[in-house]
């Protein structure tokens, strides 16, 4: 296992961030292994002081920390199964995203291999990493994140080690991912009603602005009645809430634009109401949302 800050690292894949972390070890002065599936890949980083290795085992015998990035999961699995015992002894860096149920079978893989196992998520993008643009979220091994934080820190000076459950980087990841999708969506499903509404789409972003930072600002205390479980209304209640919903499901389904997530919400409200909760923050509809 590791004995401290590794001078020779690998970096197995060399997509976009299995690249973009080789620049960054070898512009600090890490002696850099790297190996990829399609070779040709190897060949610019080689130009610049890399050494490339003929197999994914080759290369990872050669340094004590490896770092894994690849397209997914499959893939990160189908590399570890061609790395074998080399991988015994050694720190493994999983840069690859996925789910958190996917980090913990990686990490049943790399301890069957006789590795320490640290997962890692990139957030921001490849052209990132090697700043402080670049956030890293880990989880996993904390000794292994210790004794290899010099090296990590190079990736990324905001680095956080989110605990040793290996896939809590991972549902950090996909959450964070998740509001965007979510909040792009909406905004994107609001344009196509404006624009059936023959209203100019630029002209409803400042709003939308104005909504998010409101929305933003409420974050805390939503969660805050979310772990307390209490949902105390200050203005309005649930069904106000299914008011607005019912209308904003009408808007969208006369101008052809799809209702789903709206009328999920007005569903789980109405559950809410059903079970006589009207009195209540938009907030205790957690209480309906686990199927
Ligand atoms: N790019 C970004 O800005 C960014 C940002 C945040 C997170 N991520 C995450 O970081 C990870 C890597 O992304 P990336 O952008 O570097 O991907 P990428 O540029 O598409 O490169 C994918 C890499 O995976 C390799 N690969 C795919 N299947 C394989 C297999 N079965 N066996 C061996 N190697 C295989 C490819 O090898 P070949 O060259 O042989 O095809 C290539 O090196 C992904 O999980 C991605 O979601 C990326």
């Amino acid at each position: 296992m590791s004995t401290g800050q590794a001078s020779q690292v690998t970096v197995l894949g060399l997509g976009a961030i299995g690249a973009a972390v080789s620049r960054v070890l070898l512009a600090n002065g890490y002696r850099t292994a790297v190996w990829n599936r399609s070779a040709d890949k190897a060949t610019a980083l080689v130009e610049h002081g890399a050494r490339p290795a003929a197999s994914a085992a080759d290369a990872v015998a050669t340094s004590e920390l490896v770092i894994l990035a690849v397209t997914d999961y499959a893939a990160a699995r189908a590399v570890l199964e061609q790395v074998g015992a080399a991988l015994t002894g050694k720190v493994l860096v999983n840069l690859t995203t996925g789910t958190p149920e996917g980090a913990r079978r990686i990490q049943r893989m790399a301890r069957e291999r006789g590795a320490d196992y640290l997962d890692g998520c990139v957030q921001g993008g490849a052209d990132q990493v090697g700043t402080a643009e670049a956030t890293l979220l880990y989880s996993g091994s904390l000794a292994a994140y210790e004794a290899h934080a010099a090296t990590l820190h190079t990736l990324s000076t905001s680095s956080t080690f989110l605990g040793e459950s290996v896939g809590t980087a991972n549902l950090y990841d996909l959450a964070i991912l998740n509001l965007w999708y979510e909040s792009q969506s909406a905004f994107l499903h609001m344009l196509a009603t404006f624009q059936d509404e023959g209203e100019p789409v630029k002209a409803f972003v400042p709003y939308a602005e104005w909504i998010l930072e409101a929305t933003r600002a409420g974050f805390a205390d939503t969660a805050t009645q979310v772990a307390e479980s209490s949902y105390p209304v200050e203005v309005g209640g649930l069904a106000e809430h299914a008011r607005v919903l019912g209308d904003l499901v009408e808007m969208r389904e006369k101008s052809g634009v799809a209702v789903a997530p709206v009328a999920h919400l007005a569903g789980l409200v109405r559950q809410r109401l059903d079970s006589g909760a009207d009195r209540q923050d938009l907030t205790s509809v957690i209480a309906a949302i686990r199927r």
